[in-house]
């Protein structure tokens, strides 16, 4: 096989895998929107989820499926029994390029331990699934879950098992995390000398970051033959996560040449998919994160700026910019006019679309600018993110009005503006004031409601910063909703958090009525 300037085919299971990070649910409407950064970002295929475990699930993958159309092949996961291959199929009906991604266990841990199956009874069930999706599709991934762990002759056997019976892609995941990485490359290099048809079909690695090593071993086993991927946007994923696009991507585009490789991502995007990805799920990345961490471009140490002023590359190998940050040149205060904040947006891609909205966006920039000595592009990003929100809004927030401290009762004073435009007051108290907001709130909205998650993190520099609010909410149907807002003042961003999960609720319903 001819390595030389190959292009890496990237698989992204942010939707996936990533979604089974704890803590990381995302609803339908979270990874339509996810979709579209991906397709901004230019993968070649995104796994948008596991049909079989929910009717939430299985509208998922079909709203991706619609939302990708020719952009990038749609799969999604089964395990190898026909259930599981048939909610992919129904799921992917629609789907203009899709792929069904199905395997079973193969290390002795997962046969014994999970499965209590014999060898032989693994391969009969892998290539019945493989068959059966193969019926339906011309693309099918078979994974051989656990492979870093397996016996190796048992692992061939059953990869050739797999392609004969139709597989089209062979996924070679360290479910676990558990190699080293030259290991993990003289795995790929021995599947691809001893497994009989693996050069007619695309040879995959899903690496696990359990040892904090999963970009190096994904770049270990495209090195040794790995022709596709796996990996997700800031490393999210079960337990420590999987390869992170970011890393591998940028690893890939600083060392093409000696790698003999490429990929056609667009790597000014990822930036904002990490971005994207923190505010979707609430979960964040460490400050020291590579590529994506806010202090991967900061030098603080006095010898490090000191050469950065000098010449950049001293302590900088890749250019911020390549990767998306903007830079803040022009820095916006309490002190600028229109023209420089519709500059501003218009630079980092979120154009301002009439005087109109300019007025009513300046507005709302003034009340943050007030508050804050510099406004920065994260500010930016989320002020437009909540003002385009507003317009669709059910339930606003006119005035909150909150009393406490210690050793008082906190008690909270809300109006909101019903759909309809109607004010409705109520003042009720609580354990400390964001209860008690959201105590009044459900005075108000009079829904069975349960608060299932609640996370406030700041997302922008400085003790002045906005605070965003994630929360999750479940209806006395077991339906969940995630609701997210920024405020310079958390108390606020709880409650406008709260009702965008309420609103994003009663959309829903008001969805589902139509199509009934
Ligand atoms: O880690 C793993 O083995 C997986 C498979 C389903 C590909 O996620
Ligand atoms: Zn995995």
């Amino acid at each position: 096989m001819e390595y030389s300037n190959r292009r890496i085919i990237i698989f992204d299971t942010t939707l996936r895998d990533g979604e089974q990070a704890p803590g990381a649910s995302m609803n339908t409407e979270d990874k339509v929107v996810i979709t579209r950064q991906l397709l901004r970002l230019g993968v070649d295929v995104i796994e948008a989820g596991f049909p079989v475990s929910s009717p939430g699930e299985f509208e998922s993958v079909q709203a991706v499926a619609r939302e990708a159309g020719e952009s990038a092949v749609v799969c999604a996961l089964a395990r190898a029994l026909e259930k599981d291959i048939i909610a992919c199929v129904r799921a992917l009906a629609n789907a203009k390029r899709s792929r069904i991604h199905t395997g079973i266990g193969v290390s002795q841990q997962h046969l014994q331990g999970k499965l209590r199956m014999t060898e032989a009874q693994a391969i009969e069930q892998a290539v019945k699934a493989v068959s059966l999706a193969r019926e339906f599709s011309d693309d099918v991934q078979f994974y051989a879950e656990d492979a870093a762990r397996a016996d190796r002759e048992f692992l061939f056997t059953m990869l050739e098992a797999a392609i004969g019976a139709g597989a089209t892609v062979i996924n070679i995941p360290d479910t676990t995390g558990y190699s080293l990485p030259v290991e993990f490359g003289k795995l790929i290099a021995e599947v691809r000398a001893k497994v009989p048809g693996i050069d007619a079909v695309t040879l995959a690695v899903h690496c696990h970051n359990d040892l904090g090593l999963a970009s190096a071993l994904a770049i270990e086993g495209l090195r040794n033959g790995a022709e596709q991927a796996e990996c997700t946007i800031n490393g999210l994923g079960e337990r420590a996560g999987n390869t992170a696009l970011e890393e591998l991507v940028m690893a890939i585009s600083l060392h093409s040449e000696e790698l003999g490789m490429h990929t056609t991502i667009k790597t000014e995007e990822l930036v904002r998919a990490s971005r994207l990805i923190t505010q979707v799920t609430g979960i964040r990345v460490q400050p020291n994160k590579a590529i994506v961490g806010a202090n991967a471009f900061v030098h603080s140490s006095g010898i490090h700026q000191d050469g950065v002023i000098k010449q950049r590359d001293t302590y900088e190998i890749i250019d911020p910019t390549t990767v998306g940050y903007k830079g803040n040149e022009l820095l916006l205060s309490s002190l600028s006019g229109r023209a420089a904040l519709a500059e501003r947006l218009t630079e980092i891609d979120l154009p301002i679309e009439s005087q109109h909205q300019l007025d009513e966006v300046y507005q709302r920039f003034v009340e943050i600018a007030d508050r804050k000595r510099i406004v920065y592009d994260e500010d930016l990003e989320v002020l437009m993110q909540e003002y385009g929100r507003s317009f669709d809004s059910l339930w606003r927030i006119k005035t909150l009005q909150v009393n406490c401290g210690f050793p008082l009762i906190a008690t909270a004073t809300l109006v909101l503006i019903d759909p309809s435009g109607e004010e409705h007051i109520a003042s009720t108290t609580g354990t400390g004031p964001i209860d008690a907001s959201y105590k009044a709130a459900d005075l108000i909205i009079n829904e069975q409601l349960e608060l299932l998650e609640f996370s406030v993190m700041s997302i922008t520099r400085g003790i002045d910063a906005l605070g965003e609010v994630s929360v999750l909410i479940q209806t006395d149907d077991g339906s969940s909703f995630t609701g997210r807002a920024a405020d310079g003042d958390i108390i606020v961003s709880s409650i406008k958090a709260y009702l965008n999960a309420i609103n994003r609720m009663l959309r829903t319903r008001a969805r589902q009525s139509r199509s009934s």
